[in-house]
């Protein structure tokens, strides 16, 4: 198979990780027999350096004429702690998400029973977690009016979430269910806010087209207290872009951390890979990242955009392996953990080739 695969390091501990992430991919087309042609660009705080955008137009163009797209993370503190900047990393990120129509979000929550012990909830109550979130990514407040009045002392933003937009990410989620466990949890505000009557309404009416789904509507304040008190109650969960951003990252949790988690923004186009992780630049340039959720990320890549099922499958059994090797980075180390087993970024990564 001959395909273009851009790769977007973007900022911080984004660069590290997915220098091993196409390390992995590279691996995969030699052992495979595939034709994998890389280009690169950027996005975020290094492509403000350089050009004075998050998102330069020729990294969009460089995104629309590629076949998938393996993304790090982009961020900078300088911006966080100053909320008066009008250029910020993360406008490159929504911008990228709105022009490449990448509405849907797969976010994976599975839990390697080899860190069982790695999350500071009860191994009993994780033991088999298995869940797979639809979070909706080009809708909701996130990109609804936003603005000031008041001369400034009041501000706002609009969530706005139309019946078309509800109806693609639900259908994904529905046919999803289809694959898993047949089970679908509907996450909503419906008892408060209108733009979830509307998703609580479009989801109930499709709902006969899958007869064979079992659908269950909550509300996302009792579904972020059920996550970790149950997390094996849910299969397949479909949520606004807002809710959706939260529980994933409270769902990381179970899976021991975030370095484990990897995604997927799929829509109308080319897809995007990228672990949930954000820049991490506490810990930029000390070579410890985790860099799993970026290999696992190019998994997600093989699998979704390019059918490649038993290529994606080789690289989840050699994490696999190497967990079961009993090697971890820092964020997934134990009290067990010997010492001369906790590995760097590149060491993690060269045990992984090896077993692909
Ligand atoms: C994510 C991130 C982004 C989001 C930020 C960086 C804009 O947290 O991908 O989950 O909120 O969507
Ligand atoms: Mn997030």
């Amino acid at each position: 198979m001959k395909k273009n695969i851009l790769i977007v390091p973007g900022d911080g501990i984004g660069q590290e990780v997915t220098e091993v992430g196409k390390k992995v991919l590279i691996k995969i087309a030699e052992k495979f027999g595939h034709e994998f042609i890389y280009d690169e660009a950027l996005m975020g705080h290094v492509a403000i350096e350089a050009t004075g955008n998050p998102l330069p137009d020729e990294t969009l163009e460089k995104m629309r004429a590629s076949d998938a797209i393996l993304f790090g993370a982009v961020g900078h503190p300088k911006y966080d702690n100053d909320p008066t900047a009008k250029v910020r990393p993360e406008q490159g990120l929504l911008k990228m998400r709105k022009e490449l129509g990448l509405y849907a979000n797969l976010r994976p929550i599975k839990l390697f029973d080899e860190l069982l012990g790695a999350s500071s909830i009860k191994p009993e109550i994780l033991k088999g977690s298995d869940i797979l979130f639809f979070r909706e990514l080009t809708g909701d407040i996130y990109f609804g009016e936003k603005g000031r009045k008041n001369n400034g002392d009041t501000a706002y933003d609009i969530a706005e979430y139309s019946r078309y937009e509800v109806e693609r990410i639900a259908r994904r989620a529905f046919e999803a269910a289809r694959t898993r466990s047949k089970k679908l949890c509907s996450v909503d505000k419906a008892n408060v806010l209108e733009t979830s009557r509307l998703w609580r309404e479009v989801v109930q009416a499709l709902a006969p087209e899958y007869p064979d789904i079992t659908v269950e509507h909550q509300f996302v304040d009792s579904a972020a207290m059920m996550l970790i008190k149950d997390p094996r109650r849910f299969d397949v969960v479909v949520t606004a872009n807002l809710f959706g951003d939260i529980l994933t990252d409270e769902a990381s949790q179970i899976a021991g951390s975030m370095g484990m988690l990897a995604s997927a923004s799929v829509g109308d186009s080319t897809g995007v890979y990228e672990p949930i992780h954000g820049s991490g630049h506490d810990i930029t340039g000390m070579g410890v990242a985790n860099p799993m959720a970026s290999v696992l990320s190019a998994a997600l890549l093989l699998d979704i955009s390019f059918g490649l099922k038993e290529e994606s499958d080789a690289i989840i059994s050699a994490i696999e392996q190497v967990l079961k090797a009993g090697f971890r980075t820092r964020d997934i180390a134990d009290s067990t953990t010997a010492p001369e087993m906790i590995l760097g970024t590149d060491a993690i990564g060269e045990e992984i080739l090896k077993r692909i």
